[in-house]
């Protein structure tokens, strides 16, 4: 295994991303400035945000403050973000993505995603819905379109590289046929439950690296999909913090179930992106570099995968995406 430390980072051709990012999904505007400045002094040097969000404002506002202060310099950090799926169509790209560095007030990203392959009904709302409750779908997104406008960010020094979210093989192998600039990077649920093996080889293979979200499976999704109105019933009742397995382990290594899971996962040679506001969470979330899980334990946890049925963002919270032609399965 090779040698894993705070500076490790995962890489395809320029792109160097760090291995443990904090993620910000459900983070509050109130919450994102402490959680910042806890998670750059605990040695955090990659934020993942999106447009969808709705707290790029509030990063962009806390990060100025510390690059005017001198807490951190820019080119210290590593910053994503995401065109939403209300602008999955080339015409939105540039506009979407001038958006969120004017939130971030920042020149440039290091990394831009698309989202979903899933596009949305373009408007303000960015969960546009029917009155039956099912998302406003737009069945022309042209995915090739819109990498070649993604490519068109590079190119305006918008982003420093392009990558892709939740997409599945076909759809990337797809987009590898016809790209200049082929992605860097893609970002899908990944945890201990679900952990994508064939997607990985496959992403291995063409120099694409893996960023997992919900690395922890995601403990407080079930409450976010009911406040977003979308259907909790549907999400499975799993809990990687709980399992028995991974309780022994981090029992064994005197470390906890959440450092556990993310270690695993760095241990396959993915970066990872847990979301925390809980200051406590947010530093024991980084400290995952003091201990090393055996080729046993290795084995374990990799047993523990339940492949599809270990997904929990299912269609419930964006009911009705899966009328959409590219919905990615
Ligand atoms: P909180 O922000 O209160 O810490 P994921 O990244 O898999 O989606 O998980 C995020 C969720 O897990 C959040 O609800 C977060 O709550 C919680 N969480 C983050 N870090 C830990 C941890 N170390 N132990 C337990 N729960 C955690």
């Amino acid at each position: 295994m090779t040698e894993l430390n705070p500076e490790s980072y995962v890489q395809s051709n320029e792109m160097k991303m760090p291995v443990v990012g904090l993620g910000t999904w459900q983070a509050t505007e109130e919450q994102i400035e402490t959680a910042l400045n806890i998670a750059i002094d605990a040695g955090y040097r990659h934020i993942d945000t999106a447009f969808v969000y709705m707290n790029e404002p509030a990063i962009g506002k806390a990060l100025k403050k510390f690059f005017d202060c001198g807490k951190i310099k820019r080119e210290e950090l590593f910053i994503v973000t995401k065109l939403p799926n209300i602008a999955n169509d080339a015409k939105y790209v540039e506009e979407y993505l001038k958006r969120s560095l004017s939130s971030l007030q920042l020149d440039y990203v290091d990394l831009y995603l698309i989202h979903h392959p899933v596009g949305l009904v373009n408007g303000d709302d960015l969960l546009p819905r029917h009155e039956n409750g099912k998302v406003k779908i737009d069945v022309n997104t042209d995915h090739v379109a819109i990498w070649k406008a993604m490519e068109a960010q590079v190119n305006a020094s918008r982003t420093k590289s392009i990558g892709l979210s939740n997409f599945n093989i076909k759809q990337i192998e797809k987009i590898l046929k016809s790209a200049r600039i082929p992605p860097a990077n893609i970002q899908v649920e990944l945890h201990v439950y679900c952990q994508q093996k064939e997607l990985r080889d496959f992403c291995n293979k063409n120099n694409i690296t893996v960023c997992a979200y919900a690395p922890l499976g995601s403990p407080n999704l079930t409450q976010f999909t009911e406040v977003l109105g979308g259907d909790s019933s549907r999400i499975p009742k799993l809990s990687p913090l709980l399992d028995p397995v991974v309780l022994r382990i981090a029992e064994a290594h005197e470390k906890t179930p959440a450092q556990v899971l993310l270690r695993h996962l760095l241990q396959l040679g993915l970066a990872v992106i847990p979301k925390s506001a809980n200051p406590d969470r947010i530093r024991q979330n980084f400290q995952v570099f003091d201990f090393q899980l055996t080729e046993n334990d290795m084995s374990e946890l990799n047993a523990l995968d339940k492949g599809k049925d270990g997904k929990m963002f299912t269609i419930g919270l964006l009911n009705g995406i899966e009328l959409h032609p590219e919905y990615p399965g």
